[in-house]
């Protein structure tokens, strides 16, 4: 693997992926590496804009209208933060392609080779290295979906997408060693201590 690799985080909301990203973001600066990190959608000034026009709470997209802008943020994240970086820099994203797959795909049915077709339009052959995919038991799914905030348009979906999506993410990661599952249910300490051995062995 690459001293600077591409490392993903993946899940559904509340899975705990956005703690991950940013406890290892705070031991790579410890250690003195060098790297960056962004979000999707958002990430580049570009992509924040889209961000908010897809997600705000009165967004009335279609689906289709949202896949197109879930890439159209990747392709300027692409252009502006990923090209440049790559292989220089490690790069941290908070959800990356197998979010489109899970959601756009699994969850909302569009068609998987299209996506596929469009990512490698963007990307070329440029893929993660490593993705923690942060997977959340049904019965803490309930608990955190009663509980939840609706932060945006996609907070207020029903149990029953987000168990779509989530069987998705781990359809997607079956059999690949470029994964490791985060039980979500966990301690954060013990998921911390997870991801910082699987970094050291990498880095
Ligand atoms: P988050 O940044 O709070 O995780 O929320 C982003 C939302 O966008 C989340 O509901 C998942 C959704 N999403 C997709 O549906 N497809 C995508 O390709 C990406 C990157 C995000």
């Amino acid at each position: 693997m690459s001293n600077n690799p591409i490392i993903v985080f993946e899940g559904i909301e509340g899975s705990g992926k956005t703690t991950l990203i940013n406890l290892l973001s705070k031991y790579l600066k410890k250690k003195k590496k060098i790297f960056i990190k962004f979000r999707e959608p958002g990430g580049s000034k570009n992509s924040e804009k889209i961000r908010k026009f897809i997600l705000n709470n009165k967004s009335n997209l279609n689906y289709k209208t949202d896949l197109l802008l879930y890439l159209a943020s990747r392709s300027e994240n692409y252009e502006k933060l990923i090209k440049k970086n790559y292989k220089k820099k490690i790069i941290l994203i908070d959800r990356f392609i197998d979010s489109t797959i899970a959601y756009q795909h699994y969850g909302m049915g569009i068609n998987k080779s299209l996506i596929l077709k469009i990512n490698k339009f963007i990307l070329g052959n440029i893929k993660p290295d490593l993705t923690f995919l942060n997977l959340v038991n049904k019965n803490n799914l309930k608990l955190r979906l009663k509980k939840r905030v609706n932060k945006n348009k996609y907070d207020k979906f029903a149990f029953s997408f987000y168990n779509k999506v989530q069987k998705g993410f781990k359809k997607i990661s079956k059999n690949n060693r470029k994964y490791i599952i985060v039980n979500s249910n966990n301690s954060i300490a013990d998921n911390k201590k997870l991801l910082i051995n699987t970094i050291k062995k990498i880095l």
